[in-house]
């Protein structure tokens, strides 16, 4: 596996994500409570730089939890920052995108946070048809959408940023559709000391547009015994 779409970016990704989490962690903490850890493995695709891992260990003690991430960029972050956790031996980093995990046979949670555009409609029904049946009674798999909710051009957003000692990360995006529910989105990324760029990197990106909705159903016809929709989250239970 050699997944690099996220090697430009991998300077910015934590940075940049992590105001996107104040929110999100007790958001998904809420979903996750009272997820018994006797039911098996906590499950976390596309776990980035380990925003949401933190909140899984936090959240649900004890269980083992395996942590899918196929960046190598974006593993290198998770690995060090778990590394600083009393709790890092509970996790195991695997080196794959959701289709290529070997699922545990029992799960006792399962999260994907801003990943499940990268699978194609085909991928995601055929994770969820795995996932599903190997969930604990009652354990939850929680997963987020983004907009948009259609293949829709997208201008370019203004600049986000975030400084980190003397210098601004910026990032900004913009996409436009190449197929009747598929975006390449185009990322760039900046590194600013003043108003002087000292760094760029640009990234391009497919995603495929889903709603919560469409999400929700295709949890319930993989045998999810109930689905909730929250915004953005769509929660659904063994
Ligand atoms: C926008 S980042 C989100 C990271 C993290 N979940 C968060 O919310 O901070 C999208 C993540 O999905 C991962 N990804 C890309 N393709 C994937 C796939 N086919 N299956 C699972 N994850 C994938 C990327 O490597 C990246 O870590």
């Amino acid at each position: 596996m050699n997944y690099r779409e996220y090697a430009p970016s991998a300077e910015y990704l934590h940075l940049l994500s992590r105001p996107m989490w104040t929110s999100l962690s007790g958001r998904l903490a809420a979903v996750l409570a009272g997820v018994d850890p006797a039911g098996g493995v906590v499950v976390e695709f596309g776990a980035g730089t380990g925003l949401g891992t933190d909140v899984l260990l936090d959240t649900v003690p004890d269980a083992p939890v395996l942590a899918a991430e196929p960046s190598p960029e974006l593993r290198a972050v998770l690995l060090a920052r778990l590394a600083a956790r009393p709790d890092a031996d509970r996790v195991t980093v695997y080196p794959a995108g959701a289709a290529d995990l070997p699922l545990p046979d029992r799960i006792a949670a399962a999260v994907g946070m801003h990943m499940i555009g990268h699978l194609a409609p085909g991928d995601r029904r055929a994770l969820f048809t795995a996932l599903v049946p190997r969930l604990a009674p009652g354990a939850p798999v929680v997963f987020n959408v983004q907009p948009p909710e259609t293949a829709v051009e997208v201008p370019e957003s203004e600049p986000f940023a975030v400084r980190a000692g003397r210098l601004r990360y910026e990032g900004r995006g913009r996409a436009e559709p190449v197929g009747p529910d598929r975006l390449r989105w185009t990322m760039t990324y900046r590194t600013l000391d003043g108003d002087a760029e000292i760094t760029t990197a640009v990234t391009h990106y497919d995603w495929w547009t889903v709603s919560a909705t469409t999400l929700a159903a295709e949890l319930r016809a993989a045998g999810a015994s109930s689905v909730d929709i929250d915004g953005d989250l769509v929660a659904a239970r063994g």
